[in-house]
């Protein structure tokens, strides 16, 4: 199995490309990555000179060179992460996102099809998974409801507006040139690596630094939170299990208003520092709300649990904790991204190919 694994120096793909090369030692895992600002090797510095993985540097966005690299390489998989990830991001440069989330997905879908097409075995044995996020089905308003695999996509911000039609796309050339498409979408991930611009890790590096905890609206939003490990894990049983043609939901069925959660992260913080109680909560401020905020995410997963057997293996609180060792233990890390020294350091190190 000569597996491509795209955006692997990011935040949910290092897991993956960690979980694939250590667990599949006779796969040659291939990680493309153009190391955009969200991506670093430090990431997979323990696995990086493991015999079965090899690095490359590159955008999607070019179609040639994607084009050239999959005749050269020949992949008989594909798990595809790569992606401009950043909703507040989006609204800022919603472009970016059309680019590599929209076109550089169709240019991915091409040089797979094109390839394995012109192949001796043809679609026999491929498999292309399209890794995507709860966002397309926009907002739940109703307390009893879930976003089931069946829920109508109602993108509400030009991140998921984005993810949504590289979902389409994905579905659409499974129709139309039969090609053997596999799809997740999941929840909010959280745990090691995480970059410090999305809620968690931002609350944690600001608590350690005394910096205000800025906390969009009323804090009133609902997110599902998922430890990152666990969506590996989830990523690992349906690209070998799950059935080709099919979605399949990933959540943790753990949902916590923004408030309540900075809250917690607020009273482990003072826990882990030695501060007296109630003195990290001090720096929460409320600022304006993300336009267009969802309100509220929650994945229905009955059917991944049901169909592959696969589950969550921490309870919130324990991934929280963990998190929080994780981001305490590796400042270096926190310091080294929060900077931008590892991207001038790899974008150095690294020539585009
Ligand atoms: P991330 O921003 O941490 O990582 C994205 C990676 O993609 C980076 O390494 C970046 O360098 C790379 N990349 C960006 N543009 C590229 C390009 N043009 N060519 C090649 N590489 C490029 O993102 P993440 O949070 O790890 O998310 C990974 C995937 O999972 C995304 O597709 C995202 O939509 C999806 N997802 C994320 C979450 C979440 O909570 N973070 C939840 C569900 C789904
Ligand atoms: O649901 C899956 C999605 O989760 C993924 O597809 C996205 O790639 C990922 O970034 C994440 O999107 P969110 O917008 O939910 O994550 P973020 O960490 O940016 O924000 C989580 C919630 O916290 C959201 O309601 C906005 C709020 N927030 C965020 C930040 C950064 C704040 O209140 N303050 C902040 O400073």
């Amino acid at each position: 199995m000569k597996l491509l694994i795209t955006g692997g120096a990011g935040f949910i793909g290092s897991h993956v490309v960690r979980l694939f090369v250590t667990k599949y030692p006779e796969y040659q895992i291939y990680n493309l990555d153009k190391l955009t600002y969200a991506g670093n090797l430090a990431n997979l510095s323990d696995i990086e000179h493991a015999p079965n993985y090899t690095f490359i540097k590159g955008d999607i966005t070019d179609a040639k060179f994607i084009d050239d690299m999959f005749a050269e390489l020949a992949f008989d998989g594909v798990i595809h992460l790569a992606a401009e990830s950043h909703v507040d991001r989006s609204i800022t440069d919603p472009m970016s996102f059309v680019m590599t989330n929209v076109v550089g997905t169709v240019n991915l879908l091409n040089a797979a099809k094109n390839t394995w097409a012109a192949g001796a075995s043809g679609f026999d044995g491929k498999r292309f998974y399209h890794v995507s996020t709860d966002e397309v089905y926009g907002s739940l308003h109703n307390p009893d409801e879930f976003f089931t695999e069946e829920t109508a996509y109602d993108p509400q911000s030009p991140y998921s507006a984005s993810k949504a039609a590289s979902d389409h796309f994905v579905r659409a050339y499974g129709n139309t040139y039969k090609l053997p498409v596999v799809l997740s979408n999941c929840s909010n991930n959280y745990g090691p690596n995480h970059f410090p611009e999305k809620l968690i890790p931002l609350m944690i590096h600001n608590i350690q630094t005394n910096k205000p905890l800025p906390v969009y609206g009323k804090g009133e939003n609902v997110r599902d939170w998922l430890f990152v490990v666990d969506h590996a894990r989830a990523i690992d049983a349906v690209f070998h299990n799950g059935r080709l043609g099919e979605t399949y939901n990933i959540g943790g069925f753990n949902e916590w208003k923004n408030i309540d959660l900075v809250h917690l992260l607020c009273e482990i913080m003072d826990r882990k520092l030695g501060r007296p109680k109630g003195t990290s909560a001090q720096l929460i401020t409320y600022v304006t709300d993300r336009a267009g905020h969802d309100l509220r995410y929650a994945i229905d997963a009955h059917k991944i649990m049901n169909e592959l057997g696969w589950q969550p293996s921490l309870q919130f609180e324990q991934g929280l904790e963990k998190t929080v060792d994780w981001f305490l233990e590796n400042q270096e890390w926190l310091d080294n991204v929060t900077s931008g020294n590892y991207q001038k350091y790899y974008e150095s190190m690294y020539a585009n190919r």
